[in-house]
């Protein structure tokens, strides 16, 4: 199918604690963006690549600007969007800019910078089968809990409150690239435009709208190099990884 990538990049990257969005931020010398970017090429995936940035972000688009004089001929169409509020909005923005007869879509996370290339390859390979939606995924190493948090009766804050324990052999740590038949992720994404406040606080990924209208999601194998890179303690893994991938 003709597949295009959406990368969203127009988060703020508040956890990271550098003040300036996520996908500047230096890794290994140069923007983590960059290395999304080169990863995606590198991996051959899509004829179009559109990237979602922070809206008014003079910065980052010189940079997807100087990468598209770097691509060679026959390179990816490189284009951006301004994100939005949510990741979800980015998405959507991105979406609605994909050049006419695109088949299939990968959204993939700008903060999964190191993402190997063989994860992009499982993922399409699937769609080429027939999956119409297929996400990378890892088990999970710890032991996942839902919690509630209580008050006490003098209205300050108390502990939290275990509600359940999941099934650990039954869970997945889901990753990005995430790829869709186009139509039906359009179709999800319109979907949740009906979401409430709280129902769009809890959308973190795009498989789970596509599993609301009740579409099979299909699992390939992932990589714990496509760690997102969200904390202090994360970049420092990801220069580690910089200097010498695990296998
Ligand atoms: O914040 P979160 O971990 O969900 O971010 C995942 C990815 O979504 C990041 O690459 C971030 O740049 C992107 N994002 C976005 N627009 C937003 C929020 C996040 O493109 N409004």
């Amino acid at each position: 199918p003709v597949t295009a990538v959406v990368l969203v990049a127009a988060g703020s990257g508040e956890r990271l604690g550098y003040g300036i969005p996520k996908a500047a931020v230096p890794l290994g010398g140069e923007p983590i963006l960059l290395h999304a970017l080169r990863g995606i090429v590198a991996a051959g995936v899509g004829s179009q690549v559109c990237v979602a940035l922070p809206a008014g972000d003079d910065g980052l688009r010189q940079l997807v600007e100087d990468f598209r004089l770097e691509l060679a001929d026959g390179g990816p169409l490189l284009t951006t969007v301004d994100g939005g509020a949510t990741r979800a909005d980015s998405v959507r923005s991105a979406l609605g800019s994909l050049v006419e007869g695109t088949e299939a879509v990968l959204v993939h996370d700008a903060a999964r910078a190191l993402t190997p290339e063989y994860v992009f390859h499982r993922v399409v390979d699937s769609l080429a089968a027939g999956a119409v939606a297929v996400i990378p995924a890892v088990p999970v190493v710890d032991t996942v809990k839902t919690v509630v948090p209580t008050t006490g009766e003098d209205g300050r804050m108390a502990p939290e409150i275990v509600t359940g324990t999941a099934p650990r052999e039954e869970l997945r740590a889901v990753q990005t690239p995430q790829g869709f038949h186009l139509p039906t992720l359009l179709r999800a994404h319109e979907a949740a435009l009906k979401f409430d406040e709280r129902q769009t606080a809890a959308v973190t990924d795009d498989a789970m709208l596509v599993e609301l209208l009740g579409v099979p999601v299909h699992v390939v194998h992932g990589s714990t190099q496509s760690l997102k890179i969200t904390t202090p303690l994360d970049l420092i893994i990801a220069e580690g990884l910089l200097e010498g991938p695990l296998g």
